[in-house]
């Protein structure tokens, strides 16, 4: 497949819009004329949006992108297939990209990130223990993820040791020393979802779980397409996340990846349960051997029909993100934070600055999910979680935007009290 041609005709107006910003940093002025126009639809809403890291704004395109999938199927039926799997092609290439894997086959398309997970924990070779898997995750891990975990472990699956965390942060040390000799696998996140806390010495778990003879899975949902990102020299052996937050591609666009190390051999011992006709060899020979024979590469972990319509959902999004490029959105992001921050402090707002951290900041409240309500009643839309509300400002947020939420946020604290 012919899929970076592809690519780059099938996002013409992405990355005519990008290139029309030249090759220096991003600036507002630049992605107001050039990138702006891309979301005409979304910023009709009458709200400052810094809930970016939530739910992230679509582009226009989007509903063409969605209709293009529906009209394929109408005027092509079982046609339409061939273009069908290459848009799905086309998404495990460029996440490839993002996070810094050799193969688009690297990426398995899940609808989740937690079907992501319970694919590698459906993989995992018998445990070193004799016993139930032992797993080493932190208290810090995703609602979806914890769940999941819980669940295996309360079906005599796993064993979990959990990784407390200290003042609120996940310290790399404490998941480091959690990690033994019986350890099966590592869960830990990249960029931590409550608090927006980045684990910049990441890697060094990984070492660990490697030297104790472990498998790692790291959480990359709210790292990728945030923070440069190469998962080969990080060496985790999987990774998840999905597109509903900074890849701006909605719900139901997940995925798995797994290191080419482990995709290297034709029968590979690494070999998920969640499998599906998608995950033979030669998909449409409809040969039935006995011993189920698996396809090379990453496609083994491809399981039952797979669903194009995320991948229509989903693509512009990313190559919007491949397009601006990761660096100059990172830089961006820091630049927008702190003045946000610096104008939070200026009106008097408390604010937790983590120190490295991702795509969004933190100020604390009595009652976060509280001031969140009001904060919306008052034309601000941010979200909460614990005894913070996380901010997350972006491309298509204005410096004017970040002012007025700041004093939004001051006027409604003072009147409230939160
Ligand atoms: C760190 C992290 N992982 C995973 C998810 C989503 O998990 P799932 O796709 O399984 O619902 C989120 C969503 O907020 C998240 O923040």
């Amino acid at each position: 497949m012919q899929t970076h041609d592809a690519e780059c005709l099938h996002f013409h107006d992405i990355t005519h819009a990008v290139s029309a910003l030249g090759d220096g940093p991003l600036t507002e002025n630049a992605l107001r004329s050039h990138i702006h126009p891309l979301f005409s639809r979304v910023m009709e809403r009458q709200e400052i949006y810094l809930s970016n890291h939530s739910l992230g704004r679509p582009l226009d395109r989007v509903s063409d992108d969605v209709a293009r999938f529906a009209s394929l199927w109408q005027r092509d039926m079982d046609s339409a297939w061939g273009a069908w799997l290459a848009e799905i092609h086309a998404f495990r290439a460029m996440l490839a990209r993002v996070i810094g894997v050799s193969s688009p086959d690297a990426v398995v398309p899940k609808t989740s990130a937690g079907q992501g997970l319970r694919a590698v924990l459906n993989a995992l070779p018998p445990s070193r223990s004799g016993g139930p898997h032992q797993i080493v995750a932190t208290r810090a891990e995703f609602d979806s993820i914890d769940f999941i975990l819980k669940t295996y472990q309360t079906k005599g699956h796993v064993e979990i040791r959990w990784v407390e965390t200290r003042d609120g942060l996940v310290h790399e040390d404490d998941v480091i020393r959690a990690i033994g000799s019986r350890t099966d696998l590592v869960v830990v996140s990249h960029v931590v979802f409550a608090t927006g806390q980045l684990l910049d010495r990441v890697g060094d778990i990984v070492s660990a779980a490697h030297a104790a003879g472990a498998l790692c899975l790291v959480d990359m949902y709210h790292s990728a397409g945030v923070v440069p990102l190469d998962m080969q020299s990080m060496g985790a052996d999987f990774a998840i996340g999905g597109s509903y937050k900074y890849f701006r591609g909605g719900p139901g666009a997940g995925w798995l990846a797994i290191h080419p190390r482990h995709l290297a051999t034709e029968q590979p011992t690494l070999r998920t349960l969640d499998t599906g006709w998608f995950a033979k060899k030669d998909t449409f020979g409809f040969a039935r051997t006995e011993t189920p024979l698996l396809a090379s590469g990453g496609d083994a972990w491809m399981e039952c029909t797979p669903s194009p319509i995320s991948a229509y959902q989903a693509n512009a999004g990313i190559a919007l993100v491949l397009a601006l490029g990761v660096d100059r959105l990172r830089a961006y992001s820091i630049v927008q934070q702190s003045f946000l921050a610096s104008d939070l402090a200026e009106f008097g707002v408390p604010v937790r600055l983590i120190e490295p951290r991702g795509a969004f900041l933190l100020v604390p409240s009595r009652d976060a999910a509280r001031l969140t309500a009001e904060l919306k009643q008052a034309g601000l839309s941010t979200d909460a979680r614990g005894a913070h509300v996380r901010l997350c400002p972006d491309i298509l947020n204005t410096r004017a935007d970040l002012r007025q939420a700041s004093q939004t946020i001051a006027r409604v604290r003072s009147t409230t009290g939160l």
